[in-house]
């Protein structure tokens, strides 16, 4: 089992941004706790990191027959990305959405996420927890198969 981790914008400066709403954590920390979970899991995993949408699209493109799931914190391309919605699609590989925050109890415009509904499952305001969780539910349904 091969996993891909998409993280969008501005996730880079985790740590420095808004510490109140995600933490003292860096990505470096993130990519770490999902790097040694993986490794007790053997599961083999990849992270990326983008603040640009169109990177992000070629990196779900190439996706393709190289990785059966995908974790994707789409950060705010999530509010605004048919894009990333498109491509989720376009490559139907089974795809797991994070958010950091409780993105339901903060402004308006983060209640929507247009990446969703290529989305076997949507995890929302476990801050770091939330990737793992998400690492065991793409686990889970990759077994189902
Ligand atoms: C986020 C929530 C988004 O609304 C925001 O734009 C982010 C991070 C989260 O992880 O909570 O950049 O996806």
């Amino acid at each position: 089992m091969k996993i891909l981790i998409i993280n969008g914008p501005n996730l880079n400066l985790l740590g420095l941004r808004e510490p109140g709403i995600y933490g003292n954590n860096t990505l470096a920390d993130l990519e770490k706790l999902i790097a040694e979970t993986c490794r007790e899991k053997q599961i083999q995993v990849e992270c990326f990191q983008s603040n640009h949408e169109g990177a992000i699209v070629d990196k779900i493109q190439a996706a393709y027959g190289q990785f059966d799931g995908i974790v994707i914190n789409p950060a705010a391309y999530t509010h605004t990305s048919v894009a990333i919605l498109d491509a989720l699609k376009a490559v139907s590989l089974p795809a797991v959405e994070v958010h950091l925050s409780d993105v339901d109890h903060r402004e308006e415009f983060r209640r929507h996420s247009f990446v969703s509904s290529a989305c076997i499952a949507t995890i929302k305001g476990k801050h770091f927890a939330g990737y793992l969780e998400a690492i065991d539910l793409l686990e889970k349904h990759l077994a189902q198969k």
